[in-house]
């Protein structure tokens, strides 16, 4: 009996071996397995053998089944149905196409322009700086001769962190840390974030950047200040561009003024990026105030200075005709994408 099983083993193994097809399983399953299969044979032989070994018998011819039945099933994975086969070749790649583009990253809009900015004042002389955006109000206003119950103040919506402690509302918190740290001739550009409690619409945002300018040294002059100017955004838009200077109040610089602009959307004739005005403001600037070169520690009977705050989102909306602040914000990726980096 054990012969007859170790060689129905063997028989089987060589034709699971020697299988071709699914096909050839399928033959295979039901030649051994089936009810007239020798396993069935060997099972009714069963009453041929003498009562003591028969339990034994009855085991080896089982667990052979078993074997046979597990072995089969293995075997399926190897033959694949021409259905299957069919897929395949339907999924086949063509390594001959053209890849897909991957998107690449890119700088956000605003800090290609920032680069610009810098890239056209280092030109011109200036080194850049950079201050904290987390300031104490000494550096933020009283330095810059806002006296503590200064109205001017109230100009600047400012988030305090602390009675002393506040989130920059302009760039000009550089100025006397530089002055402090330097002696003229200083010129400096201080580019970054500025913070403002201000309610958020198309043309105001609670953040946004300014790009600082500070001149200071023996007989800098206010025309220095409007040349200095007028050659940056001349240089930033590629053209001879009209500017207007409108007198105006920061505690910080005697005198003090507002840049304009011409709207290069509409040509003056007005539009909804000028509010129909036909100029649009970019800047605050003016010449230093001699109490804050005093703050300086720089004697302002030897010395004096120009500074202007720029307003970057401004320059970019002008550049590039965007009407609306908030897409600067957004993430919306139907907006970015339209300034690949040049
Ligand atoms: N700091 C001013 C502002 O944020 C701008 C400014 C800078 C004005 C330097 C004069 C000189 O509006």
């Amino acid at each position: 009996m054990d012969i007859t099983i170790e060689s129905l083993r063997n028989e089987f193994n060589h034709e699971l071996n020697t299988a071709h097809s699914s096909a050839d399983l399928e033959q295979i399953k039901v030649k051994y397995l089936g009810k007239k299969g020798p396993l069935q044979n060997l099972m009714k032989s069963l009453r041929d053998v003498s009562p003591e070994e028969r339990p034994e018998v009855g085991k080896q011819i089982n667990l052979l089944k078993e074997e046979m039945e597990g072995a089969l099933e293995a075997s399926q994975t190897r033959f694949l149905s021409t259905e299957e086969n069919a897929q395949l070749e339907r999924e086949v790649i063509d390594v001959t196409l053209p890849g897909r583009r991957r998107f690449a990253g890119r700088k956000h809009i605003i800090t290609q322009v920032l680069d610009e900015m810098i890239d056209i004042l280092i030109e011109m002389g200036f080194s850049v700086q950079y201050g904290p955006d987390i300031d104490s109000d000494y550096y933020n206003f009283e330095a810059l001769n806002f006296a503590p119950d200064h109205p001017a103040r109230d100009m600047q919506d400012t988030f305090y962190l602390s009675t002393d402690m506040l989130l920059r509302t302009h760039t000009s918190n550089i100025q006397a840390r530089i002055m402090e740290a330097n002696r003229p001739p200083i010129r400096i550009i201080a580019p970054g974030k500025v913070y403002r409690n201000e309610t958020i619409t198309a043309r105001s945002h609670v953040f946004f950047h300014q790009v600082e300018a500070l001149y200071v040294d023996v007989n800098v002059t206010f025309a220095d200040l409007l040349a200095t100017m007028d050659q940056f955004v001349a240089k930033f838009f590629g053209r001879e561009i009209e500017t207007r200077y409108r007198p105006s109040y920061f505690p910080f610089v005697e005198p003090g003024m507002e840049v304009d602009i011409s709207c290069l959307n509409c040509h003056k004739s007005g539009c909804y990026l000028c509010k129909h005005t036909g100029w649009l403001e970019i800047a605050g600037a003016g010449m230093v105030h001699p109490e804050v070169l005093k703050y300086g520690n720089i004697d302002p009977e030897v010395y004096t200075g120009f500074a202007w705050g720029m307003g970057v989102e401004r320059l970019i909306l002008l550049k590039h005709g965007v009407s609306d602040i908030r897409l600067f914000t957004e993430n919306d990726m139907r907006f970015l994408t339209q300034f690949p980096e040049v």
